[in-house]
This record gives structure tokens, sequence and C-alpha cells, in this order.
């Protein structure tokens, strides 16, 4: 393992360029940001490129993870000293409904002890309240957010929101409530509330705040009301995103394809986006114009990859492969795009475990997507650990404690848990967006 100080140094030495590209100017002064065919541009007018990790605030707690391990200013001081210029924050509609209703239990007691139990959660308030002193145990969870956001702001990162579930628990199972509009937990119009309500907090509170992503990984269920087809999607998606640039005209918008925002072609392609038959969207048709919208400037498109097949394919294949699901839309010289739109890999990553890089092919490949296509990024994720998780169908159902072995940083979330992984990883994906 490198001790911290050694890290820097191979920071500075190695990453220059991406650390100036990351640190050099005051990020306030480049936003807001918009967008102009396939690039996101900052408020000069030069191309701005995410480079992000998630930090998820979306499980039961609904705070950001790892307070308990850290101070709010020694975790956010890892993201510029991973290189990194900006972080995708994690949250959960159901925090935004506890504002609403003036629930009781929104103090940093009552959601951690709610989450963990009276003596594991008084542990962990008390470990929180060591860590970080600025808070008590009547701050609110929204308080804590703030915090987070000011520091973010305070150390130069650029903060893109994602509303990752409406049920605040571990994303994301087929039929776990959360995927579909109109699902079990998935209230449409407490969706775009929170949406809105979040923006218009985020643009008076959250100086660095840039954007949102409506939703996370919409995907497949049998449960929901709604039919799943892409009309459907193009409803509400439309719709809240209408809500999002009424609270904040200056936020970008993120919209994510389907199957677990694996896929979103149809857009930049321009297809006809149908209903289903059977349903009481047969038979409807819709097309995504971007000139339809006030917020066509605003337009981000965003695809997540993993590597869940171990692929072995080389990178001639992998990105063919790839590319068919939605790279067309920053990819001028293709005939068949209709409509060009920034593409951020909003979600990539694997265990952090010194071997797996090498174990596949998909590291390398995903390097190479970002060099052959200039996209931004965000890492998944910056957690060692979590307060909790909660994965329906897996037994035990909930885990305190949870060690991530996906994260970049260690269980205590006070050093980097695979150096060597992050030097053919992160730093690589780095370095293969050229400013
Ligand atoms: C607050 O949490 C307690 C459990 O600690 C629960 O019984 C109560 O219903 C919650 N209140 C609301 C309004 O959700
Ligand atoms: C927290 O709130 C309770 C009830 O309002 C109050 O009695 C207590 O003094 C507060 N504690 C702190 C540390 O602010
Ligand atoms: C919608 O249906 C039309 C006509 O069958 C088809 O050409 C088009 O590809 C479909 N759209 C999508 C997104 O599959
Ligand atoms: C890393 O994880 C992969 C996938 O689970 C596994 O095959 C490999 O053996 C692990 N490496 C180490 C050093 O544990
Ligand atoms: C990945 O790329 C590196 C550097 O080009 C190469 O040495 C390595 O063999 C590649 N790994 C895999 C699994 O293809
Ligand atoms: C409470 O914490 C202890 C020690 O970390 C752990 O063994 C136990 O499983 C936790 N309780 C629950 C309900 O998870
Ligand atoms: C992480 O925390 C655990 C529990 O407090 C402790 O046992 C362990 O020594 C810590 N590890 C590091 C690397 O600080």
């Amino acid at each position: 393992m490198f001790s911290i100080s050694t890290f820097s140094t191979l920071l500075l030495g190695v990453f220059a360029t991406a650390s100036s590209l990351a640190q050099a100017q005051d990020v306030k002064s480049l936003l807001p940001l918009s967008t102009r065919g396939r690039d996101i541009l900052d408020k000069n007018g030069n191309v701005f490129h995410f480079l992000a990790t998630n930090w998820p605030g979306h499980q039961e707690a609904m705070i950001p993870e790892g307070l308990q391990h850290a101070s709010v200013e020694d975790i956010v001081t890892w993201i510029p000293k991973f290189g990194l210029n900006s972080v995708r924050l994690c949250f959960a509609i159901e925090m935004v409904d506890d504002i609403f209703s003036n629930n009781p239990n929104q103090t940093l007691e009552r959601t951690v002890i709610n989450a963990l139990g009276e003596k594991n959660g008084t542990k962990v308030l008390t470990d929180i309240l060591k860590h970080n002193p600025q808070f008590s145990r009547n701050t609110t969870r929204l308080q804590v957010w703030d915090a987070v956001a000011k520091e973010l702001a305070k150390q130069n990162v650029v903060v893109h929101l994602d509303n990752h579930v409406s049920k605040a628990f571990w994303c994301c199972g087929e039929n776990d409530g959360n995927g579909w509009f109109g699902e079990q937990y998935f209230d449409i119009e407490k969706w775009k509330r929170g949406l809105s309500f979040m923006v218009k907090h985020a643009k008076e509170n959250w100086p660095t705040f840039s954007s949102i992503g409506l939703r996370n990984e919409l995907r497949q269920s049998s449960t929901a009301k709604e039919p799943v087809d892409w009309y459907t999607w193009y409803t509400h998606m439309t719709a809240a995103a209408n809500s999002v640039h009424q609270a904040n005209p200056d936020a970008l918008i993120f919209f994510s394809g389907l199957s677990y925002d694996t896929y979103i072609d149809p857009i930049p392609l321009g297809k006809t986006l149908n209903g289903t038959t059977g349903t009481k969207s047969a038979g409807k048709t819709a097309v995504f114009k971007p000139d339809d919208f006030a917020w066509k400037n605003k337009i981000v498109l965003e695809i997540h990859k993993y590597d869940f097949e171990a692929t072995q394919d080389n990178c001639d294949s992998f990105k063919k492969k790839w590319y068919a699901n939605g790279f067309q839309a920053v990819d001028p010289k293709n005939r068949q795009t209709k409509y060009l739109f920034p593409l951020v890999i909003s979600e990539w990553g694997f265990i952090r475990n010194g071997t797996y890089f090498k174990q596949t092919t998909y590291n390398n490949c995903t390097i190479e997507m970002v060099e052959d296509w200039q996209v931004s990024w965000m890492h998944w994720e910056l957690s060692g650990s979590f307060y909790l998780q909660t994965r329906p169908g897996r037994t035990p159902r909930t885990i305190q404690g949870l060690e991530e072995f996906w994260g970049l940083l260690n269980y205590n979330w006070s050093a980097v848990r695979s150096p060597v992984t992050e030097e053919n990883s992160l730093y690589k994906m780095i370095a293969a967006l050229k400013k």
C-alpha cells in the first residue's frame, strides 16, 4: 500500500495534466453548463468533461455514506486528490417526501437509529458526531447534505445530483418497487416534486451544483401500473424535465435509458417511441425532438456499463457492441444519427481487488471507448463501506457496516483501497480525456 503522501506525489507526477484540468480554475466561474451538439460547454464556451465518482446517500439513512469513519472535509478531499473534478451524489425521493410531511425522523439521531436499530444506531451516531463535531443529534438530513455540498464547493468540486431511488435502499433489482413509473414505491407526482425541490434547493444553497439525473436505471417491472415502453418513458421523463427546468433553469438534465440504463440509442437515432399493445399506451407514439423543449440546450444522455459477463471480447468487438447502445449521440459522422447529444458514462466500475482490472478486457476497452469518443464518466464508487445495505433477494437481506470492495477507498475511508487498480484504471480513464 502507498501511504497518502506517496500517493499524492504519484498523482502530481503522472497526472499533472488531468489535475490541472480539474483544479486550475474556480469551477464556479464555469457554471452554469449548457450543451451544443455532442458537447457539454462551460460558461465560457469551452468543452467541459465530468471526471467523477459516485458518492451514494440514497440508502436507508438518507445521508451521504462514510461519515462514521471520516469528516465531511476529509472525504471531500479525496475527490481532487484522485484527480477528479466532480461527484455524482445519489439521493432518495423519500428524503424529500419526509421534508414535505415534516416527518420528525429527519434528525441525524432518528435517521441513523431508524436505519440501524437503537444499539448500533447510537454507536454509529456517536462515531458520526466524533468525526463531524459541527453536527449534533438534531442536525437534519438536509443540513448534512448542505454541509457536504458546501465543502464540495470549497474544494472546487462540481456537484451532480442523481435521483437513484424513491424508497431509500440499495438499487437496483427487478420488481423491487423502485424501478418503473407507478411501481409500488415510484409515485410519479412525488418523484417530480422531489426533483424540483432538490434542484431549487441546490440553486439557492449549493454554489457548485451543475446538473441532475432524472432517474437511475429504469427497468422492467411486472408490478408497475404503467406500461414499460419508450412512449411511457417519453411522457414521464419530459414532464419531469419540465419541472426541473422550471425550478432551476441552469441545471443540465440527464436522461437515462432502459434496461438499467444500458441503452439509449432510440433517442439520438430519432426513432419513433412506441407504446405497448394491450395497455393504455397502445397505439401511442412520440419522437424526442430537442427543439420541442425549453431545455433543449440542457439535455445530456447517460449510459451505464458493467462487466457482468466477464467479457473477453477484443476491444474492437466490445466497442462496436457498446457503440450501438447510444454512442451515435456523440458521433457527428454517423449518417443515422438524427440528433447529437452529450453522452455521459454515469456508472462504470468493478471490484478493486488488485487483479480484476486485468482479468477481463472490460477495463482496457472502457478506457479506449473514452479515448475514442471523449465522453465524461462517473466511476462507481467512492465508498469503502456502507452504514447498511438492504438487497431484496439476498440472504441476509440487510447487512450493517457492509464492506464495498468496488470502492475507491478502504473500509474505514482512510486510504486508497487498491493503488495498483487505480494506476491501471481510474488514472488511465482520466488520461483518456484530453482537453
Ligand atoms: C418515526 O420513526 C418511528 C420509529 O422510530 C416510527 O414508529 C414512526 O412511525 C416514524 N414517524 C413517521 C412520521 O414516519
Ligand atoms: C435537540 O433537540 C431537543 C428537542 O428539541 C433539545 O431538547 C436538545 O437540547 C437539542 N440538542 C442539541 C444538542 O441541540
Ligand atoms: C417503433 O415502431 C416502429 C414501427 O414498427 C419501428 O420502426 C421503431 O423502431 C419502433 N421504435 C423503437 C424505439 O423500437
Ligand atoms: C478479484 O476478484 C475476482 C472476481 O471476483 C476474482 O476472480 C479474483 O480472484 C480476485 N482477486 C483477488 C486477488 O482476490
Ligand atoms: C490492457 O492494456 C495493457 C496496456 O496496453 C496491456 O499490457 C494489458 O495486457 C491489457 N490487458 C488486457 C486484459 O487486455
Ligand atoms: C450490530 O452491530 C454488530 C457489531 O458490528 C453486528 O454484529 C450486528 O449484526 C449488528 N446488528 C444488526 C441488527 O445488524
Ligand atoms: C478500521 O476500523 C476498524 C474498526 O474500528 C479497526 O479495527 C481497523 O484497525 C481500522 N483499519 C484501519 C486500516 O484503520
